[in-house]
C-alpha cells in the first residue's frame, strides 16, 4: 500500500518524508487555504521534497478553464498529479490530460458508478472520500471494497484506488484488507498508526531491565 500525506503543511511533509515511508502528497483547495501559502510555489516546493505523485487540484469547474489550469499545474514538475472533481467536465479534462501522459487524480468520489466513469476516463487515481460518507451514515469502507472488486474485473482499468478523507487508523487498515492501492492520510492519523500503549510499556521495561545489566553496546569490546 502506498502512503500519501494529505496536507499543505510543508513542515509536516518534510518531517514525514524523513521517515522514508512517504510515497506522495495530496492537496486540495481547503488544505491550500489552510496553508496560507502561494499555491503554485507551494506545489513546486512539495515536488522538490517528495519524488512521488503530488496532487494539485484545479480551481475552476468548467471544462475549458480546468483544462488550462491542469496543463499549467502539470508543468510545475514531472511528479504533479492534476486533481479534478468527479463531474462531466472534470472527467472530460481527465481524459484529455491522461491521454497526453499527465497523471490525474479524480476526487470527490462517493459511488461505485462514479469510480467506473473515472477509470474509463483514464484516471491515474480515484479518490473515494470514506470519512465524509461515514459522516452521513453511509459505509465508506464498503465503497472501497466495491470499487476494488469492480476494478479487478477489468484488467484494462489502470486506475489506482486512493482512499481519502481518512478519519482514523481503522479506515486505513480496512482499506488495506481489501487491497486499496494508496491511502492519503492526514499527518495526525499517520502518527496514530505508530502508537500503541503496550509498545510504550514494553519498551520502557526493556530499557529499565537493560540498565540493570550495567552494560553498554557501543563501549563493549
Ligand atoms: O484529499 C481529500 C481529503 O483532504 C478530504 O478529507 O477530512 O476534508 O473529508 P476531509
Amino acid at each position: 500500500m502506498k502512503f500519501f500525506v494529505d496536507t499543505g503543511d510543508i513542515a509536516e511533509i518534510k518531517d514525514l518524508a524523513s521517515t522514508g515511508l512517504l510515497d506522495g502528497v495530496t492537496t486540495n483547495p481547503t488544505l491550500i487555504a489552510q496553508s496560507g501559502k502561494n499555491f503554485l510555489k507551494l506545489i513546486a516546493e512539495i515536488c522538490e521534497v517528495v519524488d512521488g505523485p503530488v496532487s494539485a487540484e484545479v480551481a475552476a469547474t468548467d471544462y475549458a478553464t480546468m483544462l488550462k489550469e491542469g496543463q499549467k499545474l502539470a508543468k510545475i514538475a514531472k511528479n504533479v498529479a492534476v486533481k479534478v472533481p468527479l463531474t462531466p467536465d472534470g472527467l472530460k479534462v481527465c481524459k484529455a490530460l491522461s491521454d497526453n501522459g499527465t497523471q490525474v487524480n479524480v476526487t470527490l468520489c462517493f459511488s461505485s458508478a462514479q469510480a467506473i466513469l473515472a477509470a474509463k476516463a483514464g484516471a491515474t487515481f480515484i479518490s473515494p472520500f470514506v470519512g465524509r460518507l461515514d459522516d452521513v451514515g453511509q459505509d465508506g469502507t464498503q465503497l472501497i471494497k466495491d470499487i476494488v472488486q469492480i476494478y479487478k474485473q477489468y484488467p484494462n482499468f489502470k486506475t489506482e484506488v486512493l482512499i481519502a478523507s481518512i478519519r482514523h487508523p481503522i479506515h486505513l487498515v480496512d482499506a488495506a484488507k481489501v487491497g486499496a492501492h494508496v491511502a492519503t492520510i492526514p499527518p495526525k492519523v499517520i502518527r496514530q498508526l505508530y502508537a500503541h500503549p503496550l509498545t510504550d510499556k514494553g519498551l520502557a521495561a526493556f530499557v529499565a531491565d537493560w540498565a540493570k545489566t550495567g552494560q553498554t553496546i557501543l563501549d563493549a569490546a
